[in-house]
């Protein structure tokens, strides 16, 4: 099973996050459990819960993570619902999270779940089992719906024109398959060349961001999670893209919360709290040869910090 979704960055997670004292690892992304695993097996002291809202990535995972069933909870719930499954759990806080965004290569490799412009399948890309499929969103937003998305989740540049070529399209026969996404958006930017990114690879970006609520999930998870986090303990992301990385840099730099009180002031007047400490101030990316051994690993960024001390 390790040869379907090979880990990134595992090294670099595993040196992070096994060396923290025994406890709870919330694995918030679990996949296939390649990043899971090799936690469990460096760090004998540390229990696991694994969450993810793909029913069948847990299913895989459930057997990778046989040899430590006796350590291993797993849960298919989205990570923004962290706090809620801790509380039913009655956890105590976690030592370690980890959250290694995007898709597995299992989602993206299955025609049946829509999420690739390669192969042809139904028009879907949810994670999860439940809420709006791709084909709901293309056949019934608005045109600046449409736009916004392919914008602000693809940086798509041809947005407007693909927008309106959608309502274009669905005015005659409503969208179903990837190909028909393929089709629309190859009449408006072309067949694209050798050696360039495919033409849909921004559309489809930005339709899967949008179907999941990729970003929002990414937002309401991290302050909470860091919050959580038991004194010394740490948490660890690794996103694909610009816009997940933005949200985790810019929420980890608030989470510092260095103090803008002006620096003749005796005591601290501004507020500002410090919950984390950065341990990376830029992100950890793969080696050459991991990036040449795994394409997939090339815009992967880690970032990592450590939770200080609960203030009295
Ligand atoms: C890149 S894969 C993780 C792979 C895993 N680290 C491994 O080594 O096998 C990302 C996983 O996160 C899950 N996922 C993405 N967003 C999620 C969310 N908001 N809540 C829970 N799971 C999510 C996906 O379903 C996918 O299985």
């Amino acid at each position: 099973m390790s040869t379907i979704h090979v880990p990134v960055l595992q090294d670099e997670v595993v040196a992070l996050l096994a060396a923290v004292r025994d406890g709870l690892f919330v694995d918030a992304t679990l996949g296939l459990g390649g990043h899971a695993s090799a936690v469990l097996a460096a760090a004998p002291g540390l229990r696991l819960i694994g969450l993810d809202r793909d029913p069948r990535a847990l299913e895989l995972a459930r057997e990778r993570l046989e040899p430590w069933s006796d350590r291993v909870c797993l849960v298919t719930r989205p990570f923004a619902d962290l706090p809620e499954v801790l509380d039913e759990l009655d956890e105590e806080r976690p030592i370690a999270i980890l959250a290694d965004l995007g898709c597995s290569s299992l989602q993206l490799d299955s025609p049946g779940r829509g999420f690739s412009f390669l192969a042809d399948g139904p028009l879907d890309m949810r994670m999860g089992a439940s809420g709006p499929t791709a084909a709901d969103l293309v056949n019934n937003a608005e045109e600046e719906e449409l736009m916004r998305i392919l914008w602000k989740y693809g940086e798509e540049r041809r947005s407007r024109a693909i927008a309106r070529a959608i309502i274009e399209r669905r005015r005659h026969r409503p969208l179903t398959r990837t190909g028909d996404l393929v089709e629309v958006v190859l009449g408006v930017l072309g067949p694209g060349r050798r050696g360039r990114i495919h033409p849909a690879t921004r559309t489809f970006q930005a339709i899967r961001i949008a179907v999941n609520d990729e970003l929002g999930q990414l937002e309401r998870f991290l302050e909470p999670a860091a919050e959580r986090l038991a004194p010394g303990g740490r948490l660890a992301v690794i996103s694909f893209h610009s816009l997940e990385d933005r949200i985790v840099k810019h929420t980890l730099q608030r989470l510092e919360g260095r103090c803008t009180c002006p620096p003749d002031l005796p005591v601290c007047r501004c507020g500002t709290r410090s919950l984390v400490r950065r341990l990376t101030t830029k992100p950890v990316r793969p080696s050459e040869a991991e990036m040449r051994a795994n394409p997939r690993s090339r815009s992967a960024r880690l970032r990592a910090a450590e939770r200080v001390e609960d203030e009295p």
